[in-house]
């Protein structure tokens, strides 16, 4: 039995989606344990494509029981959107739960994310959110004034949460924004809908997930984002608005530190942004533009939920470092390789120079990330296609090389190679679950009887 997260290592979009589809063949529970609708993580196996917003990337193991944790703030009619999908695609939904303790984002939500948006870029100042909502959802729910997915089966709750920050809500749209307000019956009326709608799917995953952890199940946390774009550590304020990090993944789970056996780190073999903020290896003009429409069709780096371009650069040893020690990443997915197939020779940045001074962490503010200039290394490319390659010794030699000098500079050992979109388009060096690093300290669950009576999804 163990646990394993998988965390995005960078800006968002590294290939956790289909890290995660792969691993899952290996695990009984997956959990979703941040962010939400922001997300787009795309899957590729012999089902199809999808591209999964809310609902774990698991889901296409028929054992799985899929979670979306506490830590998730849930777009009810995007939820009951992409159940409705995987259903007409074949795949049941049956043992998907959500958190009673995850938060639902509103309309309002939405409506005021893209009004903070154009307020921001007024002055300069925008983020570049996906506009769905996020930053307001969670603002909600630290100022404890959020309405939960337990609320929408409660409706007595509801109507009375509701009633009181909707009031509060239509005095910011109309008084500050001068927008009309929203109606309380209309959302209301929505919101027991969604409730009829997904009450079965509606528990305490908690118990679920501690039930898994003393029957010592394979578990999968899902990060969404990625560490750059933490809350806390990543290049505030062009940030998400959640905790992408290993530790968000206790936090949003409900999985204490000490259960989590295995961080496994997924990055790209470059960097790729959405949105504004710095980006100290950032690339422009023809360079940019020949990465950006490399990953073949339908996997250029093009946003999977905005379709915005993607900032493309090259690999950032000193953030991919940094992140690495902040999560305590022991395992790590390189993605995308196939990308760099035909460049004649790649940079690695190994430390920045800031001002005068040549510098090997990830200074704090933005001021400092936008002077600090990249110190590049540079390798020699491979210029031979690799996306069939399925076992390490059949990579180039300057792919592996390439591969080891990233290995070096992050800090961590190589597990996974992923060379295509598809499932099957992976090297697998060791498997999550099975190497496990040397000092693991097993955790020991104390709950007892409380969560052997919990049920897992489908159960009556
Ligand atoms: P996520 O948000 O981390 O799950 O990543 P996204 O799905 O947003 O973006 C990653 C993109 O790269 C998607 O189009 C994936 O299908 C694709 N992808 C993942 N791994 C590889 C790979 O090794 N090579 C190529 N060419 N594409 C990949
Ligand atoms: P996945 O899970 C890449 C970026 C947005 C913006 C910033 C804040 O697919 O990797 P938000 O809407 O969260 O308030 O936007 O974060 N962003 C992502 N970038 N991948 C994502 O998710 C992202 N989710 C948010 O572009 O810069
Ligand atoms: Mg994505």
């Amino acid at each position: 039995m163990a646990v394993v997260a998988i965390i995005g290592a960078q800006w968002g979009d590294e290939g956790k989606g289909k890290i995660v589809d792969l691993l899952a063949e290996q695990a009984r529970v997956v959990v979703r344990y941040q962010g939400g609708t922001n997300a787009g993580h795309t899957i590729v196996n012999q089902h199809g494509t999808f591209k999964m917003r809310l609902i774990p990337s698991g889901i296409f193991n028929p054992r799985i029981i899929a979670v979306i944790g506490n830590g998730v703030v849930v777009d009810p009619a995007a939820l009951l959107g992409e159940m409705a999908e995987l259903e007409a695609r074949g795949i049941p939904t049956n043992r998907l739960l959500v958190s009673e303790r995850a938060h639902v984002l509103m309309p309002y939500h939405a409506l005021l994310d893209q009004l903070e948006e154009t307020n921001r870029a007024a002055s300069g100042q925008s983020v570049g959110t996906t506009k769905r909502g996020i930053g307001p959802a969670y603002q909600d729910k630290v100022a404890r004034i959020g309405i939960r997915v337990g609320d929408l089966v409660q409706e007595e709750t509801l109507l009375s949460k509701l009633s009181f920050v909707l009031n509060m809500k239509n005095q910011l749209l109309t008084k500050v924004y001068g927008e009309q307000p929203l109606d309380l019956h209309h959302i209301y009326l929505q919101c027991v809908d969604y409730g009829h709608r997904l009450r079965k799917h509606i528990l305490d995953t908690h118990l679920v997930i501690h039930r898994a952890l003393d029957e010592r199940h394979n578990i999968l946390l899902e990060g969404a984002q990625g560490a750059l774009l933490d809350i806390d550590y990543g290049t505030y304020p062009y940030v998400t608005s959640s905790s992408p990090t290993a530790g968000g993944a206790c936090l949003g789970a409900g999985v204490p530190p000490n259960a989590i056996d295995n961080v496994v780190g997924v990055y790209k073999a470059y960097c790729t942004r959405v949105g504004e903020g710095p980006f100290p290896t950032e690339l422009e003009g023809e360079q940019a533009d020949y990465l950006r429409n490399q990953g073949g069709e339908g996997h250029r780096e093009y946003g999977t939920v905005t379709g915005r371009p993607r900032r493309v650069g090259w690999f950032d040893g000193v953030a991919a470092r940094y992140v690495a020690r902040l999560n305590g990443i022991s395992g790590l997915v390189i993605t995308r390789l196939d990308a760099l197939d035909d460049m004649a020779t790649i940079k690695v940045c190994t430390a920045y120079q800031i001002n005068d001074t040549v510098v090997q962490y990830m200074p704090s503010d933005v001021a400092s990330l936008l002077k600090a200039v990249p110190i590049y290394e540079e390798l020699p490319g491979w210029q031979t296609p690799t996306s069939s390659v399925t076992e390490w010794k059949e990579l180039p030699a300057n792919a592996r090389a390439y591969l080891n000098r990233l290995q070096v500079l992050i800090g961590a050992r190589l597990d996974i190679v992923s060379v295509g979109p598809d499932r099957k388009q992976t090297i697998m060096i060791n498997k999550p679950f099975d190497a496990l690093p040397a000092t693991v300290s097993r955790y020991v669950s104390t709950l007892g009887d409380r969560s052997a009576g919990a049920k897992w999804g489908g159960e009556e």
